[in-house]
């Protein structure tokens, strides 16, 4: 039998490319030695309606589907965007605040119209991740991680996705949109949330 057959398999829940690059980056880079599988192994696994109040409850949401379903010990992970003048919203309704799922600049400039008359010391907000693990026998735990910074007026950079080319993290004149990858990963709300999860995997897998 060889050595690789014996490595423990992880399900993250999300058939994002991206997501499954950065987790195994991070879970190497702690030490850890598993073998990521991504959703998109199991394509029999139905999308997961979002429904709950909160990024744990969504990514909690997701990752009991997918243990349900697979049998495997699962990570699923929820994010979004919280703006204080607004009380936190779009929060989980962030990928679909202008209405249409995944329309990322008519998600912007929405916000970017709701803040036009608040001044720029009001304009604070977060990005806020959580990642959940289930095991199939019932053991959960979610962590998560955020990222703080603020609003600026006009849009900025080419990178990132969602919300990045507005979002500006304390400490910094850049919009994380005119960041590198890594730069971004090394800071960011998701790349926190996944470092704090190394712990918990290295306890319960
Ligand atoms: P999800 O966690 O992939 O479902 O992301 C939800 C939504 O939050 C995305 O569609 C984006 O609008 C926003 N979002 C989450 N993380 C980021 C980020 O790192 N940059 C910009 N927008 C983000």
């Amino acid at each position: 039998m060889s050595v690789a057959s014996e490595r423990v398999r992880l399900l993250l829940a999300t058939r994002n490319q991206h997501k499954v690059e950065e987790l195994g980056r991070i879970l190497t880079a702690e030490g850890l030695d598993v073998e990521l599988v991504d959703a998109s192994e199991f394509p029999a696994v139905p999308t997961v309606a979002e429904t709950g109040t909160t990024f744990a409850d969504n990514a909690l949401l997701k990752a009991r589907a997918f243990a349900e379903a697979t049998g495997l010990p699962s990570v699923a992970d929820d994010s979004g965007l919280c703006v204080d003048a607004l009380n936190g919203m779009p929060g989980v309704l962030s990928a679909r605040w202008s209405g249409r799922h995944g329309n990322d600049e008519a998600n912007l400039e929405l916000v970017l119209d709701q803040l036009a008359d608040v001044p720029d010391d009001r304009r604070t907000a977060s990005f806020a991740c959580a990642a959940a693990f289930v095991r199939p026998d019932g053991v959960e735990r979610v962590v998560e991680g955020r990222l703080r910074g603020r609003i600026v007026r006009v849009p900025r950079g080419d990178g990132g996705f969602g919300y990045d080319p507005i979002f500006q993290s304390d400490g910094d004149t850049r919009t994380t949109a005119e960041m590198g990858p890594e730069e971004k990963d090394a800071i960011s709300h998701r790349g926190k949330a996944f470092r704090a999860l190394a712990p918990v995997l290295r306890e319960l897998l």
